[in-house]
């Protein structure tokens, strides 16, 4: 118990300090550029790498989009980058980072992290950022049904694309982003230039159309900073790491030796069984929704608890929102390990609330049911 104790208290130190890699834990700014540039490299690799691929090219989960194209850089302002890594874009797997939210990062790293995505830039700013686009978005529906719902999701909710709908992202892309988006495509994505297919009148319309899909209240408080102060994580004395201690072990039929339903994990839970479950995800994700009973097991910081957790057999169960890239990378790390009765949550923390099971919130957990 001390031990776990003693590396809970160094993993909260760590994410207090925000795991400071090569920058400063404090907010002073480093100056050397380099020095920021290879700091953000280092926070890039551990943090980011998992979904949008170790060289930006995206697509490592789902559908993290790519951060080292062109079209993308060329339009995106720091503001832009800088908000999406702060404040993620809740309700889909991409995290809130910052330490304002409960995630690991301070606003330094965050401004290394961009530095390092804008060392892949080759060519210059393109100007949208005062671009004034005056499309009908009544015109523009019809456009968006034909040729973007497909990926984008008749209501922008994202079915393999970027979520267009999502509050954050259009909180802070600007009519111009937008424009220069659809005009001129994502090289080396899925996302075609439609200024080639489309007249300029068109890609305004569907541009004011993506606007139109945003609820205006949800955008407007999308832009309000998080509560403050944001809750401390729980010490781990105050935690239960597994639930339903006195309960027979829950058990699983894995699908491929690795996933288990949504369904089967809440029929275990509701029945009393005995079952470790992590959240694999972003400690912002953890504080905000999950599973109650869930530890926070980050998938940057698993080995900083892989050591404490139960060597008894007692099942476990990882969960994400990607829905497998995170809680795969902690099961494949559990199981080197010798964590052999590990799995997947298939279906991940999204679907899990969808359907209406438990799901807790902020820092104090409701007990686990009793036997
Ligand atoms: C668990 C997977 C995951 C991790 C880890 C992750 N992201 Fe993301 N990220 C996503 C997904 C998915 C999206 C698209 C969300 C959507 O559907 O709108 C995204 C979107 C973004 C965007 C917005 C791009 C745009 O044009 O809309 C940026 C910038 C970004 N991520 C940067 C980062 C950085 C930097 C890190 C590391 C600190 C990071 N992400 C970690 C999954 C991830
Ligand atoms: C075949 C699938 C597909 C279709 C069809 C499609 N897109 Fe996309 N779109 C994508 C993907 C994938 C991305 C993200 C590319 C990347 O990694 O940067 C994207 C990115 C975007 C972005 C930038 C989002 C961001 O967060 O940076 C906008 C805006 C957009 N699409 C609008 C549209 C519009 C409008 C249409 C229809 C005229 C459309 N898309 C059609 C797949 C698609």
């Amino acid at each position: 118990m001390r031990t776990w104790a003693a590396s809970w208290a160094l993993l909260l130190a760590l994410l207090g300090a925000g795991c400071d890699d090569d920058v400063d834990s404090t907010d002073r700014r480093p100056t050397d550029p380099a020095r920021v540039e290879r700091a953000g490299e280092g926070l890039y690799r551990r943090y980011c790498a998992l979904c949008h691929g170790r060289d930006g090219e995206g697509y490592g989960a789902d559908n993290a989009p790519m951060l080292a194209g062109q079209e993308w850089l060329r339009s995106a302002s720091d503001e832009f980058i800088t908000a999406a890594i702060a404040n993620g874009r809740p309700g889909t797997p991409m995290s809130a980072w910052s330490r304002a939210h409960g995630g690991p990062l301070n606003d330094t790293q965050i401004e290394a992290i961009r530095v390092y995505l804008r060392s892949w830039q080759r060519t210059p700013r393109a100007n949208v950022e005062e671009t004034v686009v005056e499309g009908d978005a009544r015109r523009g529906r019809l456009i968006y049904v034909l040729q973007c719902a497909e990926c984008h999701g008749a209501r922008g909710e994202g079915v393999d694309a970027v979520a267009l709908a999502n509050p954050a992202f259009l909180a802070t892309a600007s009519d111009g982003f937008l424009q220069y988006a659809v005009s001129h495509g994502r090289t080396g994505t899925r996302m075609v230039a439609f200024r080639d297919r489309l007249e300029p009148e068109q890609i305004d319309d569907v541009v004011a159309f993506i606007r139109a899909l945003g609820d205006p209240a949800a955008v407007a408080g999308a832009l309000r900073p998080p509560p403050e102060p944001v809750p401390d994580l729980p010490a781990l004395a105050d935690m239960q790491l597994v639930i339903n201690p006195q309960g027979r072990p829950a058990h699983f039929t894995l699908r491929e030796d690795r996933f288990v339903p949504a369904a089967d994990v809440q029929r275990e839970l509701e029945r009393g069984r005995r079952i470790v479950i992590l959240d694999a995800r972003a400690t912002s994700d953890w504080l905000r929704q999950r599973i109650p009973g869930a530890l926070p097991v980050p998938f940057y910081e698993l080995d900083a608890i892989a050591a404490e957790l139960p060597r008894d057999g007692t099942p476990m169960v990882a969960y994400c929102a990607c829905p497998h890239a995170a809680s795969g990378h902690v099961v494949d790390a559990l199981r080197r390990q010798g964590f052999t009765n590990t799995a997947v949550l298939d279906e991940g923390i999204d679907f899990w609330a969808q359907q209406g099971y438990p799901i807790a919130t902020g820092p104090l957990d409701a007990p686990a049911p009793a036997e």
